[in-house]
């Protein structure tokens, strides 16, 4: 890579062509998209112009994209997953949960997630025979005033010990997913499962670049939460265990220190909370108390966001 100088004859072409192709967009009559695509067009420019791309590293992105492209199907999305991976999904969820007092953070939705999952009623188990080791899921739901919320909508889901969601079994089983509400007091109580670390599918284009850079594919152990109640943003995010052997490794920068817990473990024949008999099974426990922010947050915003 040439390490001469620019001259200001080049950087005034270069500038000049920027300029133009953001002209283009000038009488786009949707103000958003027009701002989306100058700026869009500028940022891309400016990395072109600083990284002085070669035309053999564009046609390289371009087929990459191209495969990216050729593996997504209706089951398989390796466009979200390259997003996941350049830390982009997390901005977008980041930008779009701003930070309002108390409340409990926000994390990638990721691609597991299914609607209509089984109901369960407090204290019930929502592995529903997925292999790992029990766990006590205790927490409560409450606004930023510290008021309860009751009759909040609970939505988990985890991958097993394999470190497989039910959905990437061809067996169509409905395990380890479920939701349910939080009782008269804003708390609930579930049995899951301890969670343990698993791989991002890396076996397409974004696993090839994973490997190109030495990462890993990698996610930290969690369990995922959706929770939703009318007044309330719905906050869509995981707990993390303490300790984790991935932590802030994980491979799509999902990992908030708000967001780690202690699961503690409890050995074969330890007394369990409701006195259920797990047999020759340890267990581990884990508090979450979630505090929801308003609704009126995100209209905020987004209205705020609006372009007149
Ligand atoms: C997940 O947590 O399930 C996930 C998130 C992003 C990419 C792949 C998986
Ligand atoms: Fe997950």
């Amino acid at each position: 890579m040439s390490t001469e100088p620019i001259s200001a004859e080049q950087l005034g072409r270069e500038a000049e062509l920027v300029e133009r192709v953001q002209r283009s967009f000038d009488r786009a009559p949707d103000a958003r998209l027009k701002q989306l695509m100058q700026a869009l067009v500028r940022h891309l420019h400016a990395f072109v112009g600083e990284v002085r791309l070669t035309e053999q590293e564009w046609n390289a992105a371009i087929r990459f994209l191209t495969e990216v492209g050729h593996i997504t199907n209706d089951k398989r999305q390796e466009f979200i997953l390259l997003s996941d991976i350049l830390g982009i999904s997390m901005q977008v969820v980041s930008v779009n949960n701003e930070a309002f007092e108390n409340a409990t953070e926000a994390t990638v939705f990721g691609p597991f997630f299914i609607e209509g999952a089984p109901l369960i009623q407090n204290g019930e188990d929502m592995s529903f025979g997925a292999v790992g080791e029990p766990c006590w899921v205790v927490g409560s739901i409450n606004d930023t005033s510290g008021a309860p919320v009751p009759g909040a909508r609970i939505e988990v889901w985890e991958a097993d010990e394999d470190g497989f969601y039910d959905a990437q079994y061809s067996d169509g089983r409905v395990a380890a997913r479920a939701h349910l509400f939080s009782d008269e007091d804003g708390r609930y109580r579930f049995w899951g499962l301890t969670p343990t670390p698993y791989p991002i599918p890396h076996d397409g284009p974004v696993g090839g670049l994973l490997r190109a850079v030495r990462r890993s594919p990698m996610r930290a152990s969690h369990l995922h939460f959706m929770v939703s109640a009318p007044g309330y943003r719905t906050l869509v995010t995981h707990i993390f265990v303490e300790g984790d052997e991935i932590g802030w490794a994980d491979s799509v920068f999902g990992v908030k220190e708000s967001l780690i817990r202690e699961f503690a473990k409890h050995p074969v024949g330890a007394p369990t909370p409701d006195g259920r008999d797990l047999g020759d099974r340890g267990w581990s426990d884990v508090r979450f108390d979630i505090v929801l922010a308003p609704a009126r947050i995100e209209n905020e915003a987004a209205e705020q966001k609006l372009i007149p």
